[in-house]
């Protein structure tokens, strides 16, 4: 068969190709009695109900049972060179240690368990270890603040934590147990703080805490999986959306593996046998999928990055890529622009032949990214898969490959539709517009991957993902199809950034910003950058008996925001202003920001509407005084 024909079959006759696929690629403790049972008006969604599984037994165990001492996982620690290697059987033992003692201090199935923890061995098996007693872990990334941190725990009722007391990233150290200390502080719900040793320099200790090393050494190699329902639910990983607060998407336990699965093998056309480097943080869903999920359900070797890709210099990636033999590489557009303004040096002074296909995450990659990707990186011989996805989709969804051997790839975009998905391009009018289009990429079929809810509130999922085009999965991101059917992502239609890859609302900012006693209202909006894609720029006016001077304000505000989201979060640019543009309604015009804030004076568009076109002048008075 063709890759056409397969991937028409795949669309058409959906349940034959994933109930197949289920039935073959995993491991079941009871077959499922129906392959889907989805309504996409409702936002009720069944995959292979009936059906009985345990997702660390389809991660491990059966490989560890085949092939003992292939090595699972290779922790590349921050210090370059440094690695460790964890075969199968003892990443069994690890999880099974670590379920035994998750089990033995009182969690139980369906508890939700938080893993605040750097890139490790420790981490991945801290994951499985939770799908293997049935409960639900939520990977809070361990850039995040105490605030954040606390924040995802009250929203999930967390009793349990599991983090390490330091972490260390480009020769930094980052004070996990501290923030961890100072979260719990506002979070009556935690019973219990699991603390394994990274540095094992001296973190502060509480009542709470457990030695997760030293119960680990006393525990049993043993421990009978839960048997969980394939909707049972697997993890939940908090994202941004445009409005209110970051919200928990929940995934549950077989559709999301098997797609995690089926795309770690054919996107990336991974082999037996190949070595797999995908360098996310797991605190990010593509360190879910394909740091953890993807490539351990396959019995893949699976890289564990835990360093920053300039240290200590911009040749780290290749350098590590040369001495592990990575085949696949799969990391985000922002750090290929940062590495290819060092040049061609720090790569070409590596061996990178073992390299078959490079991926692209997370964001939009340009041109000049890609090619250099491309061309120095890959030597013109690798294929580069931009891939385009969400935190919501579980899964790669749009892909250059798989496709036909011979089908070409187009520079920086993501292409063609994986198995299984029907991508359409939605207009205003709610119209699927055919052809050569602009508009609002949608997903006209369910699929195995797709988030299954909110946790603790499904009415804010249909809202944003189910409402605005009825019958479709909306995804907030805009699409352009061109003249060969190709798919162009054009970037989020919501007031969500995408700094560095990450996503970040700027709702979220603006709470924050808010809070600040002097602050009477603030707005935030996106700047393009040059290396990290996109940057928060701040507009705030202030309370009318102000009087201290802009910059102290300016720094106040970036500690806060440092304080209660993250530090990539913090605008790195303000501008402290007399009035924002609003509309007669109250609206503020956030186009006329997003000029003002690129620079781009001369150019508002229509200002007709605004209630008082006085704003704009002070704006472009001000707009000289950007700290
Ligand atoms: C953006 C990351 C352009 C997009 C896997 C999406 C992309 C958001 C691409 C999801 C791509 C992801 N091209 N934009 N190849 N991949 N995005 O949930 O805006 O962290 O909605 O998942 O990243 O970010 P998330």
């Amino acid at each position: 068969k063709t890759y056409e024909d397969l991937y028409k079959f795949s669309v058409n006759n959906s349940d034959d190709f994933w109930g197949e696929l289920a039935k073959t690629r995993l491991d079941w403790y009871k077959p499922f009695s129906q392959v889907s049972d989805c309504d996409m008006n409702s936002g009720n969604i069944k995959w292979f109900d009936g059906g009985k599984l345990n997702v660390s037994v389809n991660c491990v165990d059966r490989h560890a049972a085949k092939h003992p001492d292939k090595v699972a996982l290779i922790w590349e620690k921050d210090e370059p060179g440094n690695t460790e290697k964890v075969t199968y059987s003892q990443l069994l033992a690890m999880v099974c240690k670590i379920s035994n003692c998750l089990k033995d201090s009182g969690v139980k199935r369906g508890d939700r368990v938080a893993i605040y923890m750097p890139v490790s061995p420790i981490a991945v098996a801290a994951m499985l270890a939770c799908t293997r007693i049935g409960a639900v872990h939520s990977v809070v990334f361990a850039g995040f603040s105490a605030d954040a941190l606390a924040q995802r725990i009250q929203d999930a009722g967390v009793e349990t934590i599991l983090t390490t007391d330091q972490g260390v990233r480009g020769g930094k150290v980052i004070e996990l147990k501290k923030t961890v200390d100072a979260a719990v502080q506002k979070c009556p719900s935690v019973k219990r703080v699991f603390v394994s040793k990274r540095t094992g320099e001296n973190a502060p200790k509480t009542n709470l805490d457990i030695d997760l090393d030293a119960a680990m050494k006393t525990a049993s190699e043993n421990f009978t999986p839960e048997v969980m329902d394939s909707e049972d639910l697997l993890f939940m990983l908090y994202t941004s959306g445009s409005t209110g607060k970051p919200k928990g998407i929940v995934h549950t336990q077989a559709g999301y593996l098997l797609y995690a699965s089926m795309t770690q093998k054919y996107v990336f056309d991974y082999h037996d046998g190949d070595i797999f480097g995908c360098v996310a943080d797991i605190g990010w869903i593509t360190g879910h999928s394909y740091v953890v999920y993807g490539p351990l359900s396959n019995g893949a070797t699976t890289v564990l990055f835990e360093s920053i890709p300039t240290y200590p210099d911009p040749g780290r990636y290749w350098e590590m890529v040369e001495r592990l033999k990575i085949n696949q590489f799969y990391g985000a557009p922002t750090a290929i622009r940062l590495l290819l303004r060092y040049g061609d040096s720090f790569v070409k002074k590596y061996d990178r032949s073992s390299l078959k296909v490079l991926g692209s995450v997370g964001e939009p990659i340009n041109h000049e990214a890609w090619e250099w990707y491309h061309n120095v990186v890959g030597d013109g011989k690798c294929d580069v898969v931009d891939t385009w996805w969400q935190t919501e989709t579980g899964g790669i969804a749009v892909t250059p490959r798989p496709s036909g051997p011979n089908d070409k790839i187009i520079p920086a975009a993501p292409m063609r539709a994986f198995f299984g998905i029907q991508p359409a391009i939605l207009g205003s009018e709610q119209e699927d517009l055919q052809g050569v289009n602009e508009g609002a990429l949608c997903i006209k079929n369910p699929w195995p991957g797709m988030a299954r809810t909110i946790y603790g509130d499904h009415e804010r999922f249909m809202d944003t993902y189910y409402r605005p085009f009825p019958g479709h999965y909306f995804s907030g991101d805009g699409a352009k199809r061109d003249e060969e059917g190709f798919i162009h992502i054009t970037g989020r239609m919501d007031d969500v950034l995408n700094i560095s890859g990450h996503r970040l609302g700027t709702a979220e900012v603006e709470d924050v910003l808010d809070e600040h006693p002097d602050v009477a209202e603030a707005a935030v909006v996106g700047v393009p950058h040059a290396v990290k894609g996109e940057e928060a720029f701040a507009f705030v006016t202030v309370k009318e008996n102000f009087s201290r001077d802009h910059e102290t304000l300016v720094k106040e505000l970036q500690g806060l925001v440092r304080e209660r989201i993250a530090s990539f979060a913090v605008p790195s640019q303000m501008l402290v202003t007399e009035g924002l543009p609003k509309t007669r309604s109250g609206k503020i015009m956030r186009r006329i920001l997003r000029k003002v804030a690129a620079g781009q004076v001369d150019d508002l568009g229509d200002i007709s509407t605004l209630a008082d076109p006085t704003v704009v002048s002070i704006l472009i008075r001000d707009s000289n005084f950007v700290f």
